[in-house]
């Protein structure tokens, strides 16, 4: 399985080689975290390897089979197209059931609340994975081996922070999800 799907992503991603870079960076990534994390290694693998299958489809290609719901949902960020459409074609293409890794494929881009642990390695894994250079992709990785609910706060600040930067908002459901590791991590929430 996870042969087989390394192989489909390297041929899907061939004409992109630094994203393809960066797949095998969240795959190596979310691997070790699975392992420190006790969490299934091959679920990690799997969620890692097909979380940017989508990434450079046209939108078109992208909103084909996602629910009208979502597609209007996301019309002022198509930039979770991608996601949701991975997810449909490892669903459909590799009849994985396991809501478990399509959610941590759906939700990779903002992360949400109540995370599971899978969903958060995957999140933190696309943020710091080593190929990402930005100053805190390291100090995120270090939290992320001691502590994921820390390392997913850390990672949303950088998504956030480089979105103000770029004179961009992010969006009310990204801004939900991060008041919510904020107070998680404030032990207000369990
Ligand atoms: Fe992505
Ligand atoms: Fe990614």
């Amino acid at each position: 399985m996870i042969e087989q799907l390394k192989s489909r992503v390297t041929e899907k991603l061939k004409d992109h080689p630094k994203r393809l870079q960066h797949v095998f960076g969240v795959y190596e990534t979310a691997c070790k975290l699975a392992i420190i994390h006790g969490v299934d290694q091959e679920k990690a693998a799997i969620a890692a390897l097909y979380h940017d299958y989508a990434k450079y489809d046209t939108i078109e290609e992208q909103i084909q089979h996602i629910e009208l719901k979502l597609i209007k949902q996301y019309a002022e960020y198509p930039v979770i197209y991608h996601a949701l459409a991975a997810a449909i074609s490892l669903e459909q293409e590799f009849m994985i059931k396991d809501q478990d890794i399509l959610n941590a494929i759906r939700h990779h881009v903002w992360g949400r609340p109540k995370m599971s642990d899978l969903e958060k390695i995957i999140f933190i894994s696309d943020s710091c994975e080593p190929n990402r250079k930005f100053d805190d992709a390291s100090l995120i990785f270090e939290t992320a081996t001691k502590d994921l609910n820390h390392a997913v706060l850390l990672a949303m600040k950088a998504s956030i922070d480089y979105l103000y930067q770029k004179g961009l908002l992010p969006s009310q459901e990204q801004l939900e999800a991060y008041t919510y590791y904020q107070e998680v991590n404030r032990g207000e929430i369990k």
